[in-house]
């Protein structure tokens, strides 16, 4: 595997493969890497001849009195992780290398709408951050297809409106939520959890799967539903940023017509210090009663 930390390094192994007309695939990541990501790269590898994974722990995404600090960051482990995946290539850059003129100073980027709900209302700035990191990785490694986590799913919605509307050429590939067999979603902020949080922990996902069991079975008041499992997760002492139940294709509010199948529940909350978030699409083809 090799491991780059300048783009012109990079730019050098990119230009060989290309010249054997390789397909290129791009794994954004802020490492400490667990079993999510490598689902992603053996996705990415599934599509592409060279697979490149790049570890930034992006600056601009973070808030004020955010975790930027502290952060896990543990090169080692996920360079030998990325190894065993037999990785192409690690683009573990500094922040000087991506941001020429500092993060202050940096050319923004804002997808309207996507970036200003959900988890965009609770985090502001947070998804420009995104955006701005995630296009100028696409603009350095002009990959054919980046693969991203269904785990994070308005992320994922971001970056395809983001690629649509600047006319990129690649294609955004979604890869389904890893989990711990308790329910779990695996991320690297699960380690800031104590032990009695970590048990507590899968209420989330278990919350998330109940309000969709009532939705299969025909409840349609959102707003009943939400509530309900907001509360359920509070008692269970989680700090619940939101519970609600959008449209799989836009993150809008549901209207009467569409269908359970087309809708998706997507959740935030913090227990203790950790901030959790979680998705599901809503199975259930049932359609509304009167359709
Ligand atoms: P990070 O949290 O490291 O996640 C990198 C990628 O791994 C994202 O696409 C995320 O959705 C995916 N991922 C995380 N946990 C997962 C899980 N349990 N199952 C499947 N995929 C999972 O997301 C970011 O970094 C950053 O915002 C980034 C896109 C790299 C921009 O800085």
């Amino acid at each position: 595997m090799r491991v780059s930390s300048t783009v012109a390094d990079l730019r050098r192994w990119l230009e060989g493969w290309r010249t054997e007309g390789s397909v290129i695939g791009l794994v954004p990541t802020m490492g400490n890497l667990h079993e999510g990501h490598a689902a992603l790269v053996r996705r990415a590898q599934a599509l592409c001849d060279r697979v490149i994974v790049s570890v930034f722990v992006n600056p601009t995404q973070f808030g004020a009195g955010e975790d930027f600090a502290t952060y896990p960051r543990t090169p080692q482990d996920d360079e030998r992780l990325l190894a065993r995946l037999e990785t192409d290539l690690l683009f573990r850059p500094e922040a000087e290398e991506i941001y020429p003129f500092g993060a202050e100073e940096a050319t923004r980027v804002s997808v309207p709408g996507l970036s200003t709900i959900l988890c965009g209302a609770s985090r502001p700035g947070h998804f420009d951050g995104v955006a701005g990191v995630v296009l100028r990785l696409f603009t350095i490694v002009r990959p054919d297809y980046a693969v991203f986590g269904e785990k994070d799913y308005q992320q994922c919605l971001l970056v395809r409106r983001l690629v649509t509307d600047l006319h990129l050429p690649l294609e955004i590939v979604m890869v389904p939520t890893v989990r711990e067999r308790d329910g779990l979603a695996l991320s690297s902020r699960n380690r800031y959890l104590t032990s009695t949080e970590r048990l507590r922990a899968p209420r989330l996902v278990a919350a998330l799967r109940r309000l969709g069991a009532r939705m299969e079975a025909g409840e349609r008041d959102w707003a009943t539903l939400e509530q309900e499992a907001a509360a359920e997760l509070e008692e269970y002492g989680f700090r619940v940023e939101y519970v609600r139940v959008r449209r799989t294709e836009d993150l809008g509010a549901p209207r009467p017509q569409d269908p359970p199948a087309s809708l998706r529940i997507l959740a935030a909350a913090r227990l203790g210090r950790t901030r959790l978030i979680d998705n599901l699409p809503v199975f259930s083809a049932v359609e509304p009663s009167g359709s």
